[in-house]
């Protein structure tokens, strides 16, 4: 097992979103002394030259890949060129530098939108590649494809050990709340938030509310990542879930209560609802001793508490992170 001690030097890609930033508040609480952090602007990840040159000149032992380019339905069914070309160029970029400088662990994060749209529920691993894609994110899955198989095929051919994470949908400090880029919790969040501020009574969601989802608070799928990190060395990309689904009305029916109870909620059915279920099967990571601790509820009430405090007024600035992201070396606030 390699030794992922609190004195190596260990790269977070993408460390001012939502992941990233969980996992490098995680890691700094934990005493990790020798981080490595690059912004998009000193390191465009996309960019093989200087990826290639900033990890001979850092050396990294470990490296968690959590960069890419991240969206909802509208951003990945608007951008489907930037969603394939990004992901596929960092994710071979930075896979391929990690094998030249002989980084000892990668983790890449894959995540469950790329499993096939009619995917047996739960999902199990071994469902990757078994059958049509969702149509609303298929260039995204793609490339998210391709850079599990780099992993996998790096591992056969050179031995190096690059690992694959599979998150359920997630949420948390630090997400993205512009409506045009974004998930469901922290669309409905702003959009339950904002309705509050103007006193309107009614809500809109997308879709007709009966899809069902899963959802992960990032700091749960960061203990989930150092957990990997330490304890796994498989060949299997390994699902990372709470176990627990809802339907989008639910899911609504909570951010309504706890952000603004008045509101009643009007479902727009023009707006396509994306696959209809999807949970994780996660009993690899449980069975080998990993279990989440925060209760949905719970975090969405910790994350409104987060996004209240840096956009209270709502007032159009919205740009996410935007404390966060004028200093790279503090990330998202606990
Ligand atoms: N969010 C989810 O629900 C979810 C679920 C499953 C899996 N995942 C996976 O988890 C990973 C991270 O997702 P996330 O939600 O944390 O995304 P995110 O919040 O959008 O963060 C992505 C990070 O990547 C960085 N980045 C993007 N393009 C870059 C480039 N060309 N050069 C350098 N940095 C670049 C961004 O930098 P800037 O800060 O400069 O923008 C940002 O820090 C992705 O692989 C995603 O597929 C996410």
């Amino acid at each position: 097992m390699s030794a992922f001690t609190r004195d190596a030097s260990i790269f977070v890609a993408g460390h001012r979103g939502l992941v990233g930033s969980a996992i490098l508040r995680r890691l700094r609480r934990e005493g990790y002394r020798n981080l490595l952090v690059a912004t998009r602007e000193e390191l465009d990840l996309r960019d093989q030259a200087a990826v290639h040159d900033w990890f001979q000149d850092q050396r990294p032992a470990f490296v968690l890949l959590a960069a890419g380019t991240v969206g909802g339905i509208l951003a990945n069914t608007t951008r489907p060129a930037e969603f394939i070309y990004d992901n596929l160029m960092i994710h071979a970029t930075v896979v391929h530098a990690a094998h030249l400088s002989r980084v000892r662990k990668l983790l890449y994060l894959g995540s469950s939108c790329i499993y096939p749209r009619e995917a047996p529920q739960p999902i199990p691993e071994s469902a990757l590649l078994s059958g049509p894609l969702e149509a609303t994110n298929e260039y995204y899955a793609v490339a998210k494809i391709a850079g599990i198989k780099l992993c996998d095929a790096y591992r056969k051919q050179y031995g190096a050990n690059f690992i694959s994470a599979m998150p359920t949908n997630l949420y948390g400090p630090g997400d993205n709340f512009e409506p045009e880029q974004t998930h469901v919790i922290p669309a409905l969040m702003r959009r339950f938030h904002e309705a509050k501020l103007r006193g309107d009574l009614s809500v809109t969601v997308w879709g007709s509310g009966r899809p069902r989802r899963e959802f992960l608070h990032a700091d749960d799928l960061a203990d989930a990542c150092l957990f990997l990190m330490k304890h796994y060395d498989g060949g299997s990309a390994v699902n990372i879930g709470s176990g627990e689904e809802l339907s989008i009305r639910s899911l609504a029916a909570i951010l309504a209560d706890v952000i603004h109870p008045r509101a009643e909620l009007e479902f727009d059915r023009e707006k396509p609802d994306g696959t209809p279920r999807k949970l994780l099967d996660s009993s690899l990571i449980r069975e080998m001793g990993w279990q989440p601790r925060i209760a949905l509820r719970e975090g969405i009430e910790s994350t409104y508490s987060w996004f209240k405090e840096r956009y209270p007024a709502c007032d159009g600035d919205l740009a996410r992170g935007a404390a966060q992201r004028t200093d790279s070396s503090s990330p998202a606030a606990p």
